[in-house]
């Protein structure tokens, strides 16, 4: 059963197979450059990775728009909660299922606050596993030895990276997380969405590639099979 992704743009992905669709930090209306193409009906999840504004995003419309369960740490869960989703309140390395899937949330080092900054519990990378695929997505962070962990315990094909550095790593810190994380796929993410954020993204696929692993470089709106 093949595993579709599209990327929407800047952290947001959609990721479905006959039985799951789920969306990943929803920031679309207020992103000039997301593209998206995804029929609200298909999202039957959608998982949080923290709360700033370029990953919550539309969240909240769209949960209440589809009924999609939110998915996301205790006080961001909590937050949601209290804007009218419903939720899947979790802490990091619980097991969550979803509809046709289930999420485990690992550590990301960064921060996570709401609008008007409150506390957002802590950030998280997502692990997903949908068919036969685990899917990292590493949310907002820098470079961590837990992807090592990671990589040892979960075995993920496919790790979608931020290259974006300022808020996140840079492109060679990025490197060496998909080295330690060891999936033979890499799509990079969280750049050239705004200008603190630019980034060469050929020069990471031309890293990537050096160390013998596939970089799919997707722009907004474009979809991959897997
Ligand atoms: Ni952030
Ligand atoms: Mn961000």
């Amino acid at each position: 059963m093949p595993v579709l992704i599209h990327f929407i743009g800047h952290s947001c992905f959609f990721i479905e197979n006959e039985n799951a669709g789920i969306l990943i930090d929803p920031f679309i209306s207020q992103n000039q450059k997301a593209v998206f193409k995804i029929n609200p009906a298909q999202i039957k999840d959608i998982i949080l990775t923290h709360g700033h504004g370029d990953h919550m995003g539309d969240a909240i419309p769209l949960a209440a728009k589809t009924g999609a369960r939110i998915t996301a740490v205790f006080e961001l869960a909590d937050f949601c909660s209290n804007q009218g989703a419903s939720v899947n309140s979790v802490s990091l390395g619980g097991n969550v299922k979803l509809n046709g899937a289930s999420v485990k949330l690992l550590p990301a080092f960064h921060s996570s606050s709401v609008t008007g900054g409150k506390y957002a519990g802590m950030p998280a990378a997502a692990l997903i596993s949908i068919g036969n695929l685990k899917i990292y997505h590493a949310g907002d962070t820098c470079l961590h030895s837990e992807m090592k962990t990671a990589a040892e315990v979960y075995k993920p094909d496919v790790v979608m990276l931020p290259i974006g550095s300022t808020y996140t790593m840079d492109i060679d810190d990025a490197v060496i997380a998909a080295e330690w994380l060891n999936a033979p796929v890499v799509i990079p993410m969280h750049y050239n969405t705004f200008p603190a954020i630019e980034a060469d993204v050929q020069d990471f696929k031309d890293k990537i590639e050096k160390i013998g692993k596939k970089c799919f470089i997707m722009n907004p709106g474009e979809s991959i099979r897997i």
